[in-house]
Parts: C-alpha cells; structure tokens; sequence
C-alpha cells in the first residue's frame, strides 16, 4: 500500500464529493441527493446521482458509481496516486514524499516522466511546423484542407530533416537519453548516435482524454511508407484502451460516436464540425476500446473505407461492438473512399444525410453476404438463406429474433414461415446463443434466483447505510456470512464492524477496493433504490422482508454447502434458528 488508510480518508473526508462534482456535472439538489445528466454514458434525463450524506455518486442508468476518487479517476483517466495528489492539493492537505513502495514510486514517477518528455517533443514538433523549415509540412496540411484552427486544436507539428535537433532540445530541458529513447521518440545509430525516430514527416500527436500526449503518429508527406509512423508501446501508450480524438469527442454529446479508421478521418469530421469522431491507433478496433466507447454512448456509427478491407474491418468492429452490448451502425461512404474525402467532394451537410441514413449493422452483415453468393443460381441462394438462418439464431431474445426475421424476410422476399423454420431447425441443432454478459453491473440485469438473492443483500446494506440506528435491531440475526456475494461480504464485515464501533463511512470503504468493477459494484450496494412506501407498516413489512430473504438465501447457500464447507454445517444450523425466530419477530422501524 502507497498511503495509509488514514491519510487516504483524511484527503477524502476534505474534499466534499458534491463540491467535486459539481466541477463537471451541472447538479440539482432534489431530496437529500444531487441529480445530473451522467458523464459515463450518454442520456437525456438524469438518472446520475450525488449523495452528500453517503459521499458517493451512482448512476441508476449505468451504473457507474464510486466515491470521490472513483469519480476523478474514472472522469480524468487519473490513476488513484494522481487522484490523491490532486485531491490533497485541492484541500491543502500535505502528502509525505515517497510513502510509496518503492516499486510503485518508481512507476508513477516513469509515466510522468513519460508524459513530459512526450509533451515538450509534442511542443517541439508544433513550433517546427510553424519555422520557414516546417514549411513543407504546413504547406502539406494546407493542401489537405486543414485550417490553421484544426491544425491548432489537434497539435500538429513537423518533425524535420535534422534527427538530432530534437534530441538536443530535449536534452536541453533535462530529459535523459533513456527516457528518450523509452518514448520511443530517438533511437542510437552507428553513425549519429541518438536521432529522432521521426524524421521529416508531419506529425499527429494522440492524446488521452485528459489531452495528454500518450504518442505520435507521423505521416509522409508523399508516397513512402510506412505511411504512418506510430510511438511503440510505452506505460503510457496503450494503443487498445485509447481513441484518437476521444478527448473532444467525449464531450460532443450528440447522442453517437462516429468510428472512424484514420487519424486524418477525424481530424476532417471534427473541422466539419462532427466532433464525436474517433479512431483507433494504428491497429484494429479492440474490445477495450468498445468498452471505453460505453461511457460516452450507447451508439456507435462505423465510418470505414468503403474497400474491400474497410468492409471487412467494420464486419470486425460490428461484432466488437456488439458484444460490449452497444448498438452499431454503418454509415456509407460510397462513392468514396473514406470521410475525409467524402468531406471534401460533398461537404458536411450531405454527410449529415449519410449519418441519419447509417445502415443497421444487421443489415449491413447481411448485405454484405448476399454479395457472396450468385441469386440466380438456385443453389446458392438457398446456401444464402441458410447462412441468414444462422446469423438469426444468433440474437438471443426471441422478440429482437422475431423482428430482424420479419425484416430480413420482408427485404429478401424470402417467405417468412420457411425462414422460420430454417432458424427452428438450426436453433434446435446448435442451440440459441447464450445471453451476452453484460459487465456493468445495474443495466440489463435479469431477474434470476441468484440475482435476486444478490438485490435483497444489496437493498439490505443500503437500508442500513440510510439508516444506521436499524443495524443495532438486526445484529443478532445477520452477520456477514449471510452476504453470499464474495464483494459484498467483505463490505459487510467492514460495514458492520463501523456500524458496531459508530464510525461509520460508506464512501471509505469503497477505498478498499482497487478494481474499478469492484468499486462500482460497492457503489451499487450503497445505492439500490429501496421501495418507495409512505405508511410506517408497509415500510416495516418491507425491511423485514428484505432481511428474511438475506437469511433465507444464506441458509440456501450454507445447506448447498454442507460437506464441502467447515463452516456450512454451523451457519445452516444458526440460520435455521434465525429464520424461525424472524419468522415470528416484528422489527419496529422506529
Ligand atoms: P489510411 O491508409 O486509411 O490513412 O490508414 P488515413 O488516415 O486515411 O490517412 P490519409 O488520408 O491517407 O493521409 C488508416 C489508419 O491506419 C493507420 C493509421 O492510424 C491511419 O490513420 N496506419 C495506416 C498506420 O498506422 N500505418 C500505416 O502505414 C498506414
Ligand atoms: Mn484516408
């Protein structure tokens, strides 16, 4: 551990989660929470919530949730070293130098390091393209249409003939020739020693989506190649968890994000004033990816190439997208080859038409198939409606089945019951897919014995988290082992233990946790909606229910467990008991 637990929640205790966010979410207090739209995903009425009381943030559309840090490292990219030392400056708290391990103090020193050096090459890069020898590069960007304005929001910059300049200039500011060399930014020759890896091309450095300079891409201004030169790898370049342009993007809110493959797609989108695109870096769309694009939308539009490997590559990312539970679109470009030119031939407002106009992404895999097989030839067409089959049976819920049936029936002129039984018959061979797992926790969610074993734990500890003084009436008959749940038995016992001693802080347990899921699902026991009754019996009746399906799905668990479990035997005994006696117990709320 990096700082104690004490320093942790003293700088968390300081800074006022509501004050915090309000920085970047317009709120409004209703009851005893503030309400906003949600920053994690895209919506129009606020379902994202603030709890001053319970120093925590839960959205009830997503699920996002957490307590102050949650909230900056999710918002702000920002690791939990980076969200304290922020958070103790905030509230003039002093952090002790090195209390890190000196493992970690080492790491987080090498990123910032890392990002620096990455910052002033970014600068370099940017005043050598506005020198009379950067000339060549401007007037290149200038040839591909790019205003001065553009060129000044995405940082471009030229990377000249002399390879050591850059090095010198860096050296200059104190960078050693390592930490050059890590950034992947110089290299040693024979011949000159430490030079730059960039050499005379324009240069696109790529930001995180806290505008940090993570990597570069550089272009030739002509036809050599490689065409795009990338940063490798580095701690701070994750090329599968980063999107060129997210950083504006993220903030665009206009209901979809538009994926793009190249930087300069993006780069001509946003000039054209569609600031919701983004691309990958230099490699194919990752799941990473889509589950950073789950934030921001639950939208994404497909701007591929329209050739034949901008096909294949959007049939990739449709799949990607999908399984991230996002709903994907095509848009088509045709007759040209991909959005920077079809900017320029057609300009923003038949692109507008193209967007409102983007293919399903069914639609478009199905099309795509067609193309492959010859509709004359009888043979093959049935070999085409058999592949649809296959493809159908792939939606898991029967009425998403049922529709996309229909459609494609519709659209194909194939008769509706043959098809139906061609995805009967290959259902019953193979079996339908399995609902995809969603990993967010709160969306989506399937009422199944176990999860409904899960909610009551849930409603149980953010009942008790509202009102603390029950936890004194119910001690006898719960403890933490009746949390099934391996997380939320360890927030029991550290919930119960507060409750115990009095000190009770709901937002410092999520601390405990380092995994942002864990933190989110620890969120999410502290803000399940409890029933919303009036009269005093009906809110009686309604905790001891809860609280009877807590034991209730102990004893369950403990009597599954026996023979297998030292402890099974002793808890399916006890719980017995508890289950008797509650059985006959009224709890007064009062
Ligand atoms: P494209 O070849 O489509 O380039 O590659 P582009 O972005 O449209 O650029 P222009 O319009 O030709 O100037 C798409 C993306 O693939 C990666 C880059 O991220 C590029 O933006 N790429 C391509 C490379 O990393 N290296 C290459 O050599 C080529
Ligand atoms: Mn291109």
């Amino acid at each position: 551990m990096r700082y104690s637990e004490e320093l942790v929640e003293e700088v968390r205790t300081r800074n006022d989660i509501v004050d915090v966010v309000a920085g970047y979410v317009r709120l409004q207090k209703r009851g005893s929470n503030h309400w906003g739209l949600c920053p994690f995903h895209n919506e129009k009425s606020p379902s994202f919530s603030v709890s001053g009381p319970k120093q925590m943030y839960y959205c009830f559309g997503c699920g996002a949730g957490g307590n102050v840090y949650t909230f900056l490292m999710n918002y702000e990219n920002m690791s939990f070293p980076e969200a304290i030392k922020v958070l103790a400056d905030r509230a003039g708290v002093q952090l002790p130098e090195v209390e890190d391990g000196p493992e970690t103090g080492q790491r987080e020193n090498k990123r910032t390091r890392l990002l620096e050096v990455n910052k002033e090459a970014a600068k370099f890069f940017y005043y050598q393209l506005r020198t009379p020898r950067g000339t060549i590069g401007y007037q290149y960007l200038q040839k591909r249409e790019l205003s001065d304005e553009t060129m000044h929001k995405f940082g471009l910059g030229y990377a000249g003939k002399n390879g050591e300049e850059l090095v010198q200039y860096l050296r200059g500011k104190g960078f050693e020739d390592e930490l050059i060399k890590e950034a992947g930014l110089a290299s040693h020759t024979e011949r000159q020693g430490l030079t730059s890896q960039f050499w005379n091309r324009v240069m696109f450095p790529i930001q995180d989506i806290n505008h940090r300079v993570i990597g570069f891409g550089g272009r030739v201004m002509g036809d050599g190649t490689p065409k795009y030169l990338n940063s490798p790898e580095t701690p701070v370049f994750d090329k599968r968890r980063n999107l060129y342009g997210l950083n504006f993007a993220r903030t665009a809110r206009c209901g979809n994000i538009i994926l793009c493959e190249g930087y300069m797609d993006v780069i001509a989108m946003h000039q054209a004033g569609f600031t919701q695109a983004v691309a990958s870096l230099g490699t194919a769309f990752t799941p990473e990816q889509a589950n950073l694009l789950r934030r921001y939308t639950e939208n994404v539009l497909l701007a591929y190439d329209s050739d034949g490997a901008g096909v294949k590559a959007a049939l990739r990312g449709i799949g990607i997208l999908r399984d991230a539970g996002l709903a994907g679109k095509v848009i088509n470009m045709q007759p040209y080859k991909d959005p920077d030119e079809f900017m320029k031939a057609l300009g923003k407002e038949a692109f507008q038409e193209r967007i409102d106009n983007a293919e399903n992404s069914f639609f478009f895999e199905i099309r795509i198939l067609e193309g492959q097989f010859d509709m004359n030839d009888p043979e093959e067409k049935t070999k085409f409606h058999r592949e649809i089959a296959k493809k159908l049976c792939e939606f898991s819920e029967d009425v998403e089945r049922d529709n996309y049936l229909q459609a494609i029936a519709d659209k194909y002129l194939i008769g509706i019951e043959n098809l139906r039984k061609l995805v009967n018959s290959y259902a019953s061979q193979t079996g339908l897919a399995k609902p995809l797992e969603r990993p967010r926790t709160g969306v989506h969610q399937k009422s199944s014995p176990e999860e409904n074993a899960k909610k009551s734990q849930r409603l149980l500890v953010t009942w008790l988290t509202d009102e603390p003084a029950l936890y004194g009436k119910i001690k006898k008959y719960i403890s933490p082992e009746d949390f099934t749940e391996d997380i939320y038995r360890r927030v029991a016992e550290r919930l119960f233990q507060d409750l115990e001693e009095e000190n009770f802080q709901p937002a410092g347990i999520i601390s405990m946790f380092e995994d942002e899921n864990e933190q989110r699902e620890v969120a999410a026991l502290f803000n399940t909606s409890l029933p919303q009754l009036t009269t005093g019996q009906e809110r009686e009746k309604a905790f001891h229910d809860i609280l009877f399906a807590v034991k209730k799905n102990s004893y369950e668990y403990y009597t599954g467990q026996l023979g297998t479990d030292v402890n099974a035997l002793k808890q399916a005994v006890e719980g017995k008991k508890a289950l008797e006696e509650l059985a006959k117990t009224h709890i007064s709320l009062d």
